[in-house]
């Protein structure tokens, strides 16, 4: 009976446990994002977005843009619900107030893709590793503490960003990276590979990893497929704001123009059309349930509205020109325009509904040709001289078309170029041959450097640095620096594995600093939500990175030892052969064997026949054994005499 009673009262409390844990969980659940997403200004912060953009030369721009910000630490303690403590943890112990590091793989195509927009100074990187960082420490604890970073950093991202550790492969930039700071240190690797390897470890950072929001759009074949790939992390770290932490990925792709090709076999012209799901196989299905924002926005570039304007169809996203699908939640103008000058236009849609995949596209119509914003001057670096003894360095300023408009408004303008060249030790640069020719004709180089820093490299200690600030009339057309170097020799156990390929020299840096981007949007709750728009109206200094060099320099020739080692061998084996082989041989024994047989063979005639012509010559048969006997002894002299020659002449 008790056992009874027990029973009926347990029961309905073991039905009711579930609902109970039904009705607790989600509130559970609602508190913990509320903490991550809607914690107000102080809590942690994470946002995710995607900009699309229609390149010019009918390839597409992806650029997926993670921010994660923790409030200063006194505020919140060593604990984070979203930040990633690794990277929390490398700020502090290193006092880092900026750092930045950037892995990329092709080149940035600053004439199509763009060389003056927000996104190509920020985003367009040189290829390889690039890394600087900026601390908050006295001078002399930098060099000790760069090196633990570089270690750290090659920890985290499973890359060999630890190369940068010896001090031929980093240099402290005086004014020509960033004006007046001391305390930054700048390295980069050119020959490194970058693959999944570096982006699981980054993507490891983020709230969702690629599970789920706009990461899980990161389908490694197809973003690995691209023209140009670059991975960059950059943290900002201050007193105020705590740690801002910025994770960007920028691919260019190639969309797929299958469809294009059944449309119409004469619009060849005629930009493909994409769509997410056509470029990364997928669509957006859902956020990042921790993220504040997860949006995705298209740009279309200053001279596509222009153009669109003329021909009367203003910001409309359905024209006869192309279609955007789905339609767009709202249309954000920039508003940085000189009076009577488009500006580019940017189209948002929010990604929050999980249960309807969201596939953004754009489907052209009619053939369109555009321009992107170029740079005022398109840089490029080139080698001069041939052999393996010397050579020069050439760098390049051709101006861009565009600028003629400029330099037509400001007639007496000056532009002040900028640049910064660290050049590796075993390529002695010698600066006193700098040369600066003006539109083809050689110019008094004082006239036009206003700056000029160099630290000349030392063996095996200090990589070369030059940083040239010039000052030229805005109506120059080309200038062109030349600089003459002496290749170093290396010791045999500092070249790197296949060192016939030739050796990197980092791309030089080039910035424009009268010139800026940025773009200005109207103040609303939305750009001041949105970190990817925040970021584009920074003021931005106009850069470009130049192409990676590869000197050839003099390797020894690897395979010789292999040859001697071959060859020696072969002379030995010869040698060792013939010595046992005369050595070994029984001369008398061997004898008496072919005479045994030959008398066998002859009979007794033809052995008398022999005997009798041997005694008429006077010999005594047995002789003719000994002679070779002495034969064989005097062989073996010359062999080991020749053998010996052989060592002595080697020798
Ligand atoms: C760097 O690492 C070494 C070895 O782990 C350590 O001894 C040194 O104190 C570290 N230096 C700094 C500045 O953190
Ligand atoms: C650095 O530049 C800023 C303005 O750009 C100036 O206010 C500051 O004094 C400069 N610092 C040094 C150390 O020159
Ligand atoms: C270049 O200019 C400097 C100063 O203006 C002058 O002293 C020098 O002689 C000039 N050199 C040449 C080759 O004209």
């Amino acid at each position: 009976m008790a056992a009874l009673f027990r029973r009926s009262t347990v029961l309905p409390f073991l039905l009711l446990l579930p609902l109970l844990l039904f009705s607790v969980s989600p509130l559970a659940c609602g508190k913990l994002i509320n903490d991550g997403g809607e914690g107000g200004e102080e809590g942690e912060q994470f946002a995710e977005e995607l900009l699309l953009k229609p390149l010019p030369d009918r390839k597409v721009l992806a650029h997926f843009h993670f921010e994660s910000t923790t409030p200063p630490s006194a505020d919140n303690g060593r604990h984070h619900h979203l930040f990633p403590k690794a990277i929390a943890q490398l700020v502090r112990k290193f006092q880092i107030k900026e750092l930045e590091l950037s892995f990329t793989q092709g080149r940035w195509n600053y004439e199509s893709w763009g060389g003056s927009d927000s996104l190509s100074s920020t985003n367009a990187k040189p290829p390889g590793v690039e890394l600087w960082a900026l601390f908050n420490l006295p001078v002399k604890e930098i060099d000790a503490t760069w090196k633990n970073v570089t270690h750290a950093l090659s920890g985290l991202f499973c890359a060999s960003v630890n190369f940068l550790e010896s001090s031929t492969s980093y240099s402290a930039p005086g004014f020509a990276f960033r004006s007046n700071v001391s305390n930054i240190r700048y390295g980069a690797l050119p020959r490194e590979a970058v693959c999944t390897e570096n982006l699981t470890p980054w993507l490891k950072i983020l709230p969702c990893r690629d599970k789920a929001g706009l990461a899980s759009l990161m389908d490694r074949p197809s973003i690995y497929k691209g023209y140009y790939h670059s991975q960059r992390l950059r943290l900002t770290s201050s007193e105020l704001y705590g740690i801002i932490l910025e994770q960007t990925l920028t691919v260019v792709l190639q969309p797929n123009s299958k469809r294009n090709a059944a449309h119409s076999s004469l619009d060849v012209s005629i930009q493909p059309s994409w769509s997410i799901s056509s470029m990364f196989n997928k669509k957006v299905a859902g956020s990042c349930v921790l993220a504040k924002a997860s949006r995705i926005l298209i740009e279309l570039e200053k001279d596509i509205i222009s153009k669109l304007e003329k021909m009367g169809h203003g910001d409309s996203w359905s024209n006869s020109v192309f279609d955007l699908f789905p339609s767009p939640v709202r249309v954000i103008k920039d508003f940085n325009s000189l009076p009577g000058e488009s500006n580019s236009i940017l189209y948002e849609y929010v990604n929050h509904n999980e249960y309807e995949a969201l596939d953004v596209g754009i489907k052209w119509k009619i053939p369109f040709v555009w321009s992107s914003p170029h740079a005022p001057f398109h840089v490029s670096r080139f080698l001069m001289g041939s052999g393996n003894e010397r050579g020069s360095i050439a760098i390049s300023l051709q101006s861009t078309k565009l600028d003629e408009e400029l330099v037509h408004k400001s007639q007496g303008c000056t532009m002040q170029v900028v640049i910064f060249q660290v050049v590796p030790w075993y390529v002695k640069v010698y600066y006193h041959t700098l040369q600066i020719f003006v539109d083809g004709r050689l110019q008094n180089s004082s006239d036009m450097i206003e700056k000029m820093q160099v630290t000349p490299s030392e063996d095996k200690m200090l990589p070369g640095t030059l940083e040239l600030m010039l000052k030229y009339p805005c109506s120059v057309q080309s200038v062109i620096l030349t600089l003459d170097f002496d290749k170093g020799f290396l010791h045999i156990d500092e070249y790197p594995p296949d060192a016939n390929q030739g050796f990197d020299i980092p791309s030089a840096l080039v910035t424009f600093p009268n010139f800026h981007s940025s773009r200005k949007y109207v103040k609303d709750e939305f750009s001041t939500d949105s970190p990817l728009l925040r970021k584009f109206q920074e003021k931005n200094v106009v850069l470009s990175y130049t192409e990676v060099l590869l000197v050839p320099l003099t390797t020894p020739d690897f395979s010789m030892p292999y040859n001697v080692i071959t060859f020696t061998c072969t002379v030995l084996a010869l040698y060792f052969g013939s010595l046992l082989n005369v050595l070994r041989r029984r001369v008398g024994e061997e004898e008496r064997l072919l005479k045994s047989k030959d008398a066998a063979k002859r009979g007794l005639i033809p052995l008398l026949f022999s005997k009798l012509s041997s005694k008429i010559k006077g010999q005594n048969p047995e002789s003719s054994n000994s002679s070779s006997l002495l034969g064989s002894k005097f062989l073996i002299i010359i062999v080991v005499l020749l053998a010996f020659l052989w060592h002595y002449f080697l020798n």
